[in-house]
């Protein structure tokens, strides 16, 4: 075996994702809290809660950050602690965002900030939310630039909105996170408020701050038709694709809105063009696209997995690191700097997720050298959070939490992301250490 060592750029960012609803703990003012009290559609009925203490002590979490060498980290602010009612603002919760910011460049940890991550304060979600332009863009616009005004001198890297097209899809077309409707008008007009939403944000923050770097966290899949030469399969995954994947960055690179964006739009999409200064990568997984002549989950098509292939906890995901180069290629041809925002995958026992991580790594790594100006790579995540409808029973962290204890223990993939990080490189001595059955990858 020839020792190898495929090298990340200087200056590249190793660090990991989180959102506020997912760590903080005791996010009552939001319409999640509402939902895990009232909806019953969580896994096992489990809550947030204290999740995993951050408002309390995030520090002791960015100490383990410090100890496996990451460099950067992306959190989100809580937009229901900062404005608790329309046009409230709290000031001690900002003082808190940047004692976090600041803990952070202690710590040598250059913060990404989150401007939005699903959650919305109760009196905003009262009003019609995301569904009500009128309300909402202005009063998106109106909290982002109170938080660049407050943290501006601790942060210039902005993210305005994590995965509109996730947010529009769970929310409101497959009924899974709150308000739980389904309705394809709805998620259409949602996800077209979010981009408008998007650029007033993006104007606004440069305004407060010229030197920010303003870009979103898009979340991208690979669809394939589920039988092989199958043209209804085949089309339907074109279409998911084109509708999921590219839709938003036709709208915000090209200035163009998806034929399914187009109808009943309140302004045409030329202004949304040119409105991202990076572009974030969430990826995960594939899945595959089957014909469904009952409607299927969504467009007549049924959302399935890969037969026979290996799954992460729960069936959540196949493991499919191609993806991960394939979109990196995609979005270079943007000429944007990318971040890779998110990746990741549930498996609370850790036995896949060093291969996880060192193929995925090793997709970032290609791309790289293809040249791709892929700045940084966020795994998610840190630390065991909330995840959602799914609850805790997805285990996405380097470092396990004990929920009842708080108590904090680092997986094999911490100690293996730490060495990655420290050595800003995969070398064939930390393949060989912790996935010795991917070596022959590496061979040229
Ligand atoms: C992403 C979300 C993030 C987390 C991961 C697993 O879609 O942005 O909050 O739930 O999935």
């Amino acid at each position: 075996m020839t020792d190898f060592v495929l090298e990340f750029p200087p200056q590249f960012r190793w660090g990991t994702a989180t959102a506020a609803h997912q760590v903080e703990g005791n996010n009552q003012n939001n319409q999640w809290w509402v939902w895990e009290h009232t909806a019953q559609r969580i896994q096992n009925g489990d809550k947030s809660g204290l999740a995993c203490n951050w408002w309390q002590n995030a520090e002791a979490d960015f100490d383990h950050m410090a100890a496996m060498h990451q460099n950067a980290h992306r959190l989100s602010v809580e937009w229901s602690r900062i404005e608790t009612r329309d046009g409230v603002f709290d000031s001690a919760a900002l003082e808190r965002y940047r004692a976090m910011l600041l803990a952070l460049r202690q710590r040598g940890v250059e913060p990404m900030v989150t401007l939005h991550h699903f959650t919305n304060p109760i009196w905003l979600e009262e009003q019609g939310g995301w569904e009500n332009l009128e309300l909402v863009v202005p009063r998106f616009q109106r909290f982002v630039v109170q938080v660049v005004r407050t943290l501006g001198d601790v942060c210039d890297l902005w993210c305005t909105i994590n995965e509109p097209n996730v947010y529009a899809v769970m929310s409101y077309l497959a009924g899974r996170m709150p308000p739980g409707k389904r309705e394809l008008g709805a998620a259409v007009r949602v996800f077209r408020n979010m981009l408008i939403a998007h650029v007033a944000a993006y104007q606004a923050i440069h305004e407060a701050q010229p030197q920010a770097r303003v870009g979103l966290a898009h979340h991208m899949r690979v669809f394939q038709g589920l039988r092989r030469r199958h043209p209804v399969d085949n089309a339907l995954s074109h279409l998911l694709s084109d509708v999921f994947n590219n839709s938003l960055l036709m709208a915000l690179v090209q200035g163009r809105w998806h034929w399914l964006l187009r109808l009943g739009a309140p302004q045409s999409a030329a202004k949304l063009r040119g409105t991202l200064d990076w572009i974030g990568l969430n990826y995960y997984t594939r899945q595959r696209v089957m014909f469904d002549h009952r409607g299927g989950d969504a467009l007549f098509s049924s959302l399935v997995n890969t037969p026979g292939v290996i799954m992460s906890d729960y069936d959540y995901g196949e493991i499919y690191p191609q993806g991960m180069l394939l979109f990196l290629r995609q979005l270079a041809s943007y000429r944007l700097p990318i971040y890779v925002t998110e990746n990741g995958l549930p498996d609370h026992d850790d036995d896949l997720r060093p291969g996880f991580i060192v193929q995925h790594l090793r997709m970032v790594w290609q791309a790289i050298q293809l040249g791709c100006d892929v700045r940084g790579y966020y795994h998610w995540s840190l630390v065991d959070n909330f995840e959602w409808n799914e609850g805790w029973r997805m285990r996405f962290g380097l470092i396990a939490v004990n929920t009842a204890t708080q108590d904090r223990t680092w997986r094999t993939s911490a100690y293996l992301y730490r060495d990655i990080a420290r050595a800003n490189a995969l070398s064939s001595a930390i393949v060989c250490q912790y996935t010795p059955e991917l070596q022959s990858l590496f061979v040229a």
